[in-house]
């Protein structure tokens, strides 16, 4: 019998967690074989709503999932955890200047490093959901200075689907026919979606989609703000396909991503591609499972150059703010 993976999810009673649990239960998250135990991790106003998740949870009779445990301590959620999936998080509220959204997320994601750096399994594997997340995973990350750096990831997947989808619709092409698509840099505004080492069918994707106005007027800005448009239609925050793109990310980072194919995904930097050390930065990625790796050698063009240095930019002002206010 397969040892069960024990998985927390912060943040479990929330939008994205709702999306997220069932599809982790299921067996999506690390395969048909694999059973799971879930940690929920709630603050304690959260935690009766957790418990009403947990119920539905059980209803679905999952054959997987051989447990779930609720807790509103850290250091308790975190205990054994093979997988910690870290979506609760502070939201900027009205007024909020970026330093003091900074400094509650550092009031978050510095226990919960610590907490981890405790008592998570020896190959814990760490995916920041919660924004932002780039330096949210730098926090968590220098407060566990005894597990490896690299096993602290961001989510930039979210980006990398929504760019797919926009340029299958632009070509006409189906989404499975496209390789290779980069996002680079901050899950924010600044991030850089890059089609120049993509193809479709085979095929470079700029040669396919010839329109280099529509790259800039409308694909490069429609995928970084995407996130505010489903929020003016939907009147809330993407959330399934966030919990998706979550899926997505911990799937390929655990066993595998398909030969010839790359995915984007934040995670530590080496200094490859100019982006300073340390940084978690969205880069081209592949895993042969367990590990990701950058993938090496692509040319940066400069119209690519220049994007990725402003959103690498924005991420090391990040840095400094948060070294600044003493969280990492
Ligand atoms: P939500 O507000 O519905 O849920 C957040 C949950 O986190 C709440 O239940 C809250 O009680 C809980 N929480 C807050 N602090 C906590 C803590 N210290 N420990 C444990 N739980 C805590 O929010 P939603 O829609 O689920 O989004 C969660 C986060 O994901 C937000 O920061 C959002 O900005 C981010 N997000 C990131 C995306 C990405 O692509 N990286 C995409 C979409 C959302």
């Amino acid at each position: 019998m397969t040892q069960p993976v024990n998985v927390t999810v912060t943040g479990a009673a929330g939008q994205i967690g709702y999306a997220l649990l069932f599809r982790i239960a299921s067996g999506q998250l690390l395969g048909p074989d694999t059973p799971v135990k879930l940690r929920l991790l709630e603050i304690p106003q959260g935690v009766k709503a957790a418990e009403g998740t947990a119920m539905e949870l059980e209803d679905c009779a999952f054959g997987l999932l051989e447990g779930i445990d609720i807790f509103d301590d850290p250091t308790a959620g975190f205990a054994g955890a093979n997988v910690a999936l870290l979506v609760g998080a502070r939201p900027r509220g009205a007024g909020m200047e970026r330093g003091d959204l900074l400094e509650a997320n550092g009031g978050i994601f510095g226990p919960q490093g610590k907490a981890l750096n405790a008592g998570a399994a020896d190959d814990i594997r760490v995916l920041v959901v919660g924004n932002p997340a780039n330096t949210n995973a730098l926090i968590a990350q220098a407060n566990a200075p005894d597990i490896p750096a690299e096993r602290f990831t961001a989510m930039t997947r979210l980006d990398h689907n929504r760019a797919l989808s926009q340029l299958a619709g632009k070509s006409g092409a189906a989404v499975s026919e496209i390789r290779n698509l980069t996002i680079w840099g901050n899950h924010s505004a600044t991030q850089y979606p890059d089609i120049f080492h993509a193809t479709i069918g085979g095929r470079p994707a700029a040669e396919v989609v010839d329109d280099q106005a529509w790259l800039v007027d409308t694909f490069i800005p429609t995928v970084a703000k995407r996130g505010a448009a489903i929020i003016e239609a939907r009147g809330a925050s993407s959330a399934a396909s966030a919990a998706n793109a979550a899926i997505d990310h911990v799937h390929d980072w655990v066993n595998g991503t398909p030969e010839g194919s790359w995915t984007s995904a934040a995670i530590p930097s080496d200094g490859s591609y100019g982006v300073p050390e340390g940084l978690i930065s969205s880069f081209p990625v592949t895993s042969t499972g367990g590990a990701w790796q950058i993938v090496q050698g692509l040319d940066v063009n400069e119209f690519s150059r220049a994007r990725i240095d402003a959103s690498v930019a924005e991420l090391a002002e990040e840095r400094d703010a948060v070294k600044g206010l003493g969280l990492i």
